[in-house]
């Protein structure tokens, strides 16, 4: 049996109380993943130190290895701090008012993935499958070939793939496209992704895709297809069963005091669409007043890349959304909006999903979202809550059953939060059990399998 190698930028380490809630879906759906297969998960250690050669660091858990490597500040103020997330993240969130390009961003990018090749190397042996994460590392698949590697590699991006205008921003933009054809297999989160990436692929290059998903484009081949993420169904179920009854949601419940209760659960990032979400939430009390004094908002936000500027604006803005809330509607006894800046396990996230009436999750761009599904696996079956999901989050494609919304459209969202906070039983049962069943059947051990398959191509999942 092959060992399976991932490779990404953030890598699963409970290494700090300081990240707890913040690492984002990509990487609670590996950590589920391997922790079930096995194997070896390689990245970058979260730290910046001054020693030029890496500090690898290796923890064994749950027959996974961690291997993880720090980076120096140059590296992580030009791979991470700018290509990363100041160039390559709002570029795939449609944000082009915010993409900051510089050459020497896109040169720490492609030296850091080599470094990061580099200290890889070692660790690999001739059977591994090998499978890369994510944006931060898209040239890492054609350095391993230069290398000399001969396995299976695959890439699967995270983030949405965005319109061919929005993606000719970039420049050299043919450069970043060019080395996803160095891997096996490149999975994308949804067909809209997929579809994005094909038109790229033949309105820009010229190329062409043959109707098995083999792509062809700069005198090179490689397979592409649509592979939605999900969660740990089973598990979250299971959590939410628990926690639903722990101490820490029976206090929630009881300051509550009967009041409905609306989650939003998202890392602190422009592309989650809070500040649409606080005035949807705004339009809700000012033109349905019945809700005043019966029901709650709490938005959990942990900080993420409180170094970006955007997301120091973002987290002014969004205190001062829901300070003007608060400031203009709460009572004596009756506080509308609670907002926390901060992270929760993961386990305490699914008792207080399943205390909430309404998950609210809004993206104004998103590859999937695992918040939703997370939200939908944690409900109670005998009196399940309501997603109200954007239509701009990868889950929304599979998600039909939630109440799905323009989040540009703040009045509709706030509308909908109505109909879902009214909604009735039986339909709230219907809707909840046809995502159930679809979340049950397609979890992340499934798309692990799923991918797998196909990079190996031997069409049963088995390694
Ligand atoms: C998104 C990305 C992940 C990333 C996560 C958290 O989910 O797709 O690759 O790890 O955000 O962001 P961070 O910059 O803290 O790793």
């Amino acid at each position: 049996m092959s060992r399976l190698v991932l490779i990404s930028n953030r890598v699963s380490i409970d290494r700090s109380a300081k990240n707890k809630g913040s690492e984002g879906g990509l990487a609670v759906a590996l950590n589920a993943a391997l922790r079930r297969l096995g194997g070896l998960w390689f990245g970058w250690s979260g730290e910046v130190s001054d020693d030029s050669s890496m500090n690898m660091h290796t923890a064994t858990a749950d027959n996974v290895t961690y291997a993880t490597v720090d980076l120096q500040q140059a590296d992580y103020d030009e791979y991470y701090f700018g290509y990363a997330n100041r160039t390559l993240w709002p570029l795939v969130h449609y944000r082009l008012d915010l993409v900051d390009f510089h050459r020497r961003y896109s040169a720490g990018y492609f030296r850091v993935n080599s470094l990061l090749c580099s200290q890889l190397l070692p660790l690999l042996q001739p059977d591994d499958i090998i499978w890369v994460h994510d944006f931060h590392l898209i040239p890492m698949g054609g350095q391993l070939r230069q290398a000399g590697c001969g396995q299976q590699i695959g890439f699967f991006l995270h983030t949405p793939w965005p319109a061919v205008e929005i993606f000719r921003a970039l420049p050299q933009h043919d450069v970043i496209v060019r080395a996803l054809f160095a891997y096996d297999l490149v999975g994308f989160q949804t067909e809209r992704d997929l579809g994005a990436f094909v038109s790229y692929i033949t309105h820009e290059i010229g190329g062409r895709v043959d109707p098995d998903g083999t792509a062809h484009a700069f005198g090179a081949t490689t397979k592409i297809g649509a592979f939605p993420i999900g969660v740990d169904t089973e598990n979250v179920a299971q959590y939410s069963e628990v926690e639903g009854k722990s101490r820490m949601t029976r206090r929630l419940m009881d300051s509550l005091g009967g009041r409905d209760m609306i989650i939003g659960v998202d890392r602190l990032d422009y592309s989650k669409g809070l500040i649409q979400r606080m005035a949807a939430y705004e339009h809700l009390l000012e033109n349905y007043p019945d809700n005043r004094g019966r029901v709650v908002f709490m938005q959990i936000s942990p900080p993420s890349r409180e170094d970006v500027p955007e997301y120091i604006n973002l987290r002014h803005e969004l205190e001062t959304a829901a300070g003007h809330i608060n400031g203009a509607y709460a009572e004596f006894d009756w506080v509308p909006t609670r907002y926390l800046n901060k992270g929760f396990r993961r386990e305490t996230l699914t008792g207080f999903f399943r205390a909430s009436r309404v998950g609210l999750v809004t993206p104004l761009r998103d590859g999937m979202n695992l918040v939703a599904k997370e939200y939908v696996a944690a409900q109670d079956p005998d009196d399940p809550g309501v997603l109200v999901l954007s239509r701009f989050a990868g889950a929304a494609i599979q998600m039909t059953a939630a109440v799905i919304v323009n989040p540009y459209d703040i009045e509709a969202t706030g509308e909908a939060l109505q109909t879902a906070l009214h909604m009735p039983l039986d339909e709230r049962k219907e809707r909840w059990s046809e995502m159930f069943d679809d979340l049950s059947r397609d979890d992340v051990l499934s798309w692990t399998n799923n991918f797998i398959s196909v990079l190996t191509d031997n069409g049963d999942g088995s390694q």
